[in-house]
């Protein structure tokens, strides 16, 4: 299950790995906090079942979560990927799906959480950043990390042009984090994400 709010290019990667059977994960449907983007698109190219839940169409930000939960939850899956995913998830839907969910951030966190994260590498100077791919907890960007990737920074970088440098390790990370996460199996102990 993979949750997106854009271009779904993380997404597109999964749903290509998933076309051989040797991967051995799926992607069971495809949930937005919006209507209208290219991410949408990809799942129902697909064949993927997709949902749009908006935040401005529940009372609140609390029942929000709960329709999320209970949409995710429809699905039972193993594993759920937020991908660009640009909303929090709340309590609610870390109890159900505690130690089952993933985020992918453009940065080497802890370095630079939040939304900006490469515009923030490259304001601070950084010469490395990259993709963490973590365990989903009640704080922002903070949860166990389940992997990694670096990229150099160059001098003459925007935010743009890091992103994209880090997308293109992220996409190669996710998949095979994943899939070995569904393959395998996973243990997390303290800060400490285990595979297999
Ligand atoms: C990724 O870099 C992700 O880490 C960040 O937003 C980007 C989403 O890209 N939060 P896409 O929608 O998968 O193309």
């Amino acid at each position: 299950m993979v949750l997106v709010s854009g271009s779904g290019t993380n997404l597109q990667a999964l749903l290509d790995a998933s076309g051989d059977p040797a991967y051995g994960a799926r992607v069971v449907a495809v949930g937005a906090d919006r209507d209208g983007i290219e991410g949408l698109a990809r799942a129902e190219r697909h064949g993927v079942p997709v949902f749009t839940l908006r935040v401005a169409d529940r009372s609140d930000r609390t029942a929000w979560d709960a329709a999320l939960t209970t949409r995710v939850a429809s699905y039972d899956p193993d594993l759920v990927v937020l991908a660009g995913f640009l909303k929090l998830t709340g309590a609610q839907f870390l109890a159900r799906f505690d130690g089952r969910t993933v985020n992918t951030h453009p940065a080497l966190l802890p370095a630079f959480p939040g939304m900006q994260a490469p515009a923030d590498a490259v304001a601070h100077g950084v010469r490395v950043s990259g993709a963490t791919l973590f365990v989903v907890d009640a704080g922002v960007d903070t949860g166990p990390i389940v992997a990694q990737a670096a990229v150099p920074v160059h001098l003459d970088d925007d935010a743009a042009t890091l992103h994209e440098r880090i997308k293109t390790v992220e996409r190669t990370m996710l998949v095979e984090s994943v899939g070995r996460m569904v393959r395998e199996g996973w243990s997390i102990e303290g800060r400490k994400v285990r595979i297999g």
